[in-house]
């Protein structure tokens, strides 16, 4: 079985320990401030992923949310980007509307990507340059939407600060109007399925968004930081994405920004 097969079954697979283990007692902490919530769920879902993966292909490495590869520095070989449960605070509140996320890459080069709605039971997935699928459907293409007819996902409370805050503000006021899931992997996964035409954030980290940019650039989204470069796979970084026309639309309210970038790049350092 390839990597990409293996993929899908795994994702799955984690996705029902999960509804298994949610129905115990589990354990909630915080991390870097009392919202940033992560349970014991999270960490024994990404231990399974890590475990499965090396049992597997002993050779690959696996970047996690909750620990793994914290000390990966290059991009060599087989790279698994792994969010074992994305929206951890949809997980906690409401026990829906949290999904797995899964980038590959190969030698820094995008392989698969896949993301796991588990309360809804739907897989999306993509091999690179094969098209992406919502389970055995394919999924259609990009259509370009401008931004005053689009529905555009953000996470409010990033770009509330005052620092960032003016050209963000502008977009969403161009907007046809805003949403805000709480689960980055799920709303790419809506783009991929046209339900919403762009998503903007000021921080995420890769296992965020790589799942999600593989998917959703089999359909001919764009998926860029606020500057429109590539986004990293080893550090976190600001998000925009969107089909062509709505993507270069938004890129245009930062590229001028000077004071901004300097925030963004020493924000994105820490
Ligand atoms: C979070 C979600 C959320 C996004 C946050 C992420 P987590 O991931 O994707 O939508 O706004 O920035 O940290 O912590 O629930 O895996
Ligand atoms: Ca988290
Ligand atoms: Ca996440
Ligand atoms: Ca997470």
């Amino acid at each position: 079985m390839d990597i990409y097969n293996f993929g899908k079954e795994l994702i799955v697979e984690a996705g029902r320990f999960i509804e298994t283990r949610m129905t115990q007692n589990f354990q909630i902490d915080s991390k870097s401030n009392p919202n940033d919530l992560v349970t014991d769920v999270d960490k024994e879902t990404e231990q399974f992923l890590y475990a499965r993966i090396l049992e597997r292909f002993p050779e690959h490495r696996i970047i996690g949310e909750e620990g793994h590869g914290e000390n990966i520095s290059d991009t060599d070989g087989v790279i698994w980007i792994v969010d074992p449960i994305d929206g951890t605070l949809n997980f906690v509140h409401q026990g829906e509307n949290f999904a797995i996320s899964i980038g590959v890459f190969i030698d820094g080069e995008p392989y698969c990507g896949l993301i796991y709605d588990c309360m809804k039971r739907d897989l999306y997935h993509a091999k690179y340059k094969s098209g992406a699928f919502l389970n055995e459907s394919a999924l259609h293409q990009a259509e370009n939407v401008p931004l005053n007819q689009s529905l555009v996902a953000v996470n409010p409370k990033r770009i509330l600060r005052e620092a960032t805050r003016d050209p963000f503000f502008e977009i969403m006021a161009k907007s046809r109007s805003v949403r805000s899931y709480g689960s980055a992997a799920l709303e790419f996964a809506m783009l991929a399925k046209g339900q919403i035409s762009a998503l903007m954030f000021f921080k995420l980290h890769p296992w965020d968004y790589t799942g999600g940019s593989i998917i959703t650039g089999e359909l001919g989204y764009k998926t860029t930081d606020i500057y429109g470069k590539d986004l990293p796979l080893l550090s976190s970084t600001s998000v925009i994405s969107g089909n062509p026309e709505i993507h270069s639309e938004i890129i245009g309210h930062f590229t001028e920004d000077k004071s901004l970038h300097e925030f963004h790049d020493a924000f994105h350092d820490l």
